[in-house]
């Protein structure tokens, strides 16, 4: 079955629990995704991250996971998130040892396979610490595609090398159906804008069956992760996680959440289920959206974001990346609209208000760090 052909949506361990995770843990975790709505906005992965297993293989070679931790086993596991409707995703490393010195997949790819098989998971999430000098990086995502692809069932393969090596160059040609194109998110607004600002020049890579991964979002964490680095700048606020989530949508990221999903405040829901940015993520033909940065202030503190949408809607997204309240105005003609005859009809996805129909031009004065977020019909006048 081809899988990813929009970006996948689901929730991570690693952001706000790094190597406390235990089978409790996943359990509430899906719960949580069922009773909060989550499931039914679409987001379907539970994905375990490092840290899941033994530190050594068994005598046949097999990785095992950590009985401390996972006491009813993996399958059970994966029994328990399938039972709730869920997909189950678990973590392994093209190299010899995973990036928290677990073992890592190098040289056993089919082999783990099979035992990721054998435990009923869907998705595989494969990073690139620890691998051989020797080895070369294509080769051993090819080899796990390979090997996934061929284990009997469905396995999304979410690559994670950080966009090392070139990756755009070769990655949908493993067989992958995302994969890093960043470095790793923080909980900071900094990190947010460092890794959106670097995504733009990435959108020609990115579509169907093999997503640009801008990494797992930090909506709702304020600060809170048992890993000191994802916490080290205390966190965001409420607009500054609005902006990421939209950020993230317009460039068609995988939507992996990474907060507490049983503990979320009401604004927390209300960003990670708002339907309407879900769908512009979600859009069926997977368009990547076009830039216009003319502001006047410096390169890059405004961006202007047009997608093209399935029904012949547009989304329209104004990010703000200054420090200071930053206005200015879009010409439609940009986006390519006539200057004459027809115009656009507004409608505010995070205010979920109708703002008319508006013709040649549209002004936006943004606080700092806030978005606008609209959809656009174009209207005949
Ligand atoms: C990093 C990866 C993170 C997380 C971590 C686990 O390489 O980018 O997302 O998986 O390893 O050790």
């Amino acid at each position: 079955m081809a899988m990813a052909a929009k970006p996948p949506l689901g929730w991570n361990s690693w952001n706000t629990f790094s190597h406390e995770i235990n089978e409790t843990l996943i359990k509430e975790t899906a719960d949580a995704m069922v009773a909060s709505g989550l499931k039914d906005a679409g987001y379907e992965y539970i994905v375990i991250d490092d840290c899941w297993s033994l530190r050594q293989r068994d005598e046949n070679g097999r990785l095992v996971a950590d009985p401390e931790k996972f006491p009813s086993g993996m399958k059970a596991l994966t029994d328990y998130v399938h039972s709730k409707g869920l997909k189950f995703g678990m973590y392994s490393c093209v190299g010899t040892r995973t990036c928290a010195d677990f073992p890592g997949s190098f040289d056993h790819e089919f082999i783990d396979a099979e035992t990721f098989a054998e435990w009923g998971i869907d998705y595989l999430k494969y990073d690139y610490c620890f691998k051989p000098r020797s080895a070369h990086g294509p080769t051993l995502y090819r080899r796990m595609a390979m090997a996934l692809r061929n284990c009997g069932r469905d396995i999304l393969l979410s690559a994670c090398n950080w966009g090392n090596d070139n990756t755009t160059e070769w990655i949908r040609s493993t067989g992958a159906h995302m994969y890093r194109s960043t470095g790793d998110i923080i909980d900071s607004w900094q990190s947010i804008k460092e890794i959106a600002q670097s995504q733009m020049a990435m959108q020609k890579f990115a579509g169907p069956y093999c997503y640009n991964d801008m990494d797992m979002l930090v909506v709702g964490m304020y600060g809170k992760s048992h890993n000191s680095w994802i916490a080290s700048k205390g966190g965001c606020t409420t607009e500054e996680y609005k902006t990421h989530f939209s950020l993230w949508a317009m460039m068609n990221s995988p939507l992996m959440i990474g907060c507490d999903i049983r503990d979320m405040s009401e604004e927390t829901k209300a960003i990670l289920m708002n339907e309407d940015i879900l769908a512009i993520n979600q859009d069926p033909e997977g368009r990547t959206p076009y830039f216009c940065k003319e502001w006047d202030h410096e390169p890059d503190t405004v961006v202007h974001m047009f997608k093209p949408l399935e029904n012949g809607d547009y989304a329209l997204g104004f990010f703000n990346f200054y420090d200071d309240v930053c206005g200015g105005h879009v010409e439609f003609a940009d986006m390519g609209l006539p200057t004459r005859g027809y115009g656009l009809q507004l409608y505010d996805l995070w205010e979920k208000k109708d703002l008319g129909i508006h013709t040649c031009k549209f002004s936006v004065t943004l606080p700092a760090h806030h978005c606008l977020m609209l959809r656009a019909k174009i209207v005949k006048l």
